[in-house]
């Protein structure tokens, strides 16, 4: 019996990364998966190699930072598959390297837009829904960056500051109405984010500060995701699970 068996779970930013990671495992754990993103190709692959194993997926391209496309893919999601019983709300973007006053205003919002709003927007879809079937299970990938300072990543590190502040308050908000809500916090993660571009080159130091010596794998943050996304994770709720090998214990 797998973790996620007879649930139907949404990923977001399910094209790459942890995203990609987590809706391999949440198949291979029994869930009917939704891919969303904004990336067609990558989704559309990923969908395809988890139905040649046997389950059932289905990309659907969607843009986090639009209310409208979220809510879109939250009614088709719904219209597909008759619920919503997991979603791990992940998309986001590490946005430009530049010391606070020289952060553009752009890059300022567009950032808060996809890992700040998106996420907003997708718990005002899916918890309406979850709340019709008796209850779900949301994770909200935040980052160690949404618990410490991030020297030139003012606009990263402030909205995953702000969907930890999210999470707390839906978990106070829908708990007893049988929704949970936690936050995942990843340290460093080998994924199209980190490969793309060195967010970290500003601090030589970085990887020494990570108790395994090593950065993490996209399968190891997402395995995290999915046992909170699971009844196994029944009485984890409101909180910020740090999965970094050990770099917070600094
Ligand atoms: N990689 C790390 O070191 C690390 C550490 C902490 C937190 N995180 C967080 O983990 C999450 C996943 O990142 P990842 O490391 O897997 O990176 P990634 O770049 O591999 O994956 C991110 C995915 O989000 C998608 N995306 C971006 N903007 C979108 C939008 N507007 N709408 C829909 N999809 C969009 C991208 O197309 C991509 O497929 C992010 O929220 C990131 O901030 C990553």
């Amino acid at each position: 019996m797998g973790l996620l068996e007879k649930k139907v779970a949404l990923v977001t930013g399910g094209s790459s990364g942890i995203g990609r990671a987590a809706a391999q495992i949440m198949a291979r754990e029994g869930a009917r998966v939704v891919v969303a993103d904004i990336a067609q190709a990558g989704g559309e692959e990923i969908a395809a190699l988890i139905r040649g194993n046997g389950r059932e997926a289905v990309f659907i391209r969607a843009d986090m930072a639009e209310a409208g496309e979220v809510e879109a893919l939250i009614r088709r999601t719904v219209a597909l598959y008759g619920r919503l019983d997991c979603a791990l709300n992940n998309a986001g973007i590490p946005g430009d390297v530049a010391a606070t006053a020289d952060c553009t205003l752009e890059n300022w919002e567009r950032v808060m837009r996809v890992n700040l709003f998106g996420v907003w927007y997708c718990m005002k879809y899916e918890i309406p829904q979850m709340l019709k079937s008796g209850g779900g299970a949301i994770v909200n990938t935040s980052s160690i960056s949404g618990l410490h300072g991030v020297r030139h990543q003012a606009a990263y590190s402030a909205s995953k500051h702000g969907v930890i502040g999210l999470t707390k308050t839906a978990a106070l908000e829908y708990g007893k109405a049988g929704i949970r809500v936690n936050a995942l916090c990843p340290g460093w993660t080998i994924s199209g984010m980190t490969q793309k571009r060195e967010v970290h080159d500003v601090d030589p130091a970085f990887l020494s500060n990570y108790a395994v010596g090593r950065a993490g794998t996209p399968e190891e943050v997402a395995e995290s995701a999915v046992w909170l996304c699971s009844d196994r994770a029944s009485f984890v709720n409101g909180h910020a699970l740090i999965v970094d090998g050990g770099r917070m214990a600094l």
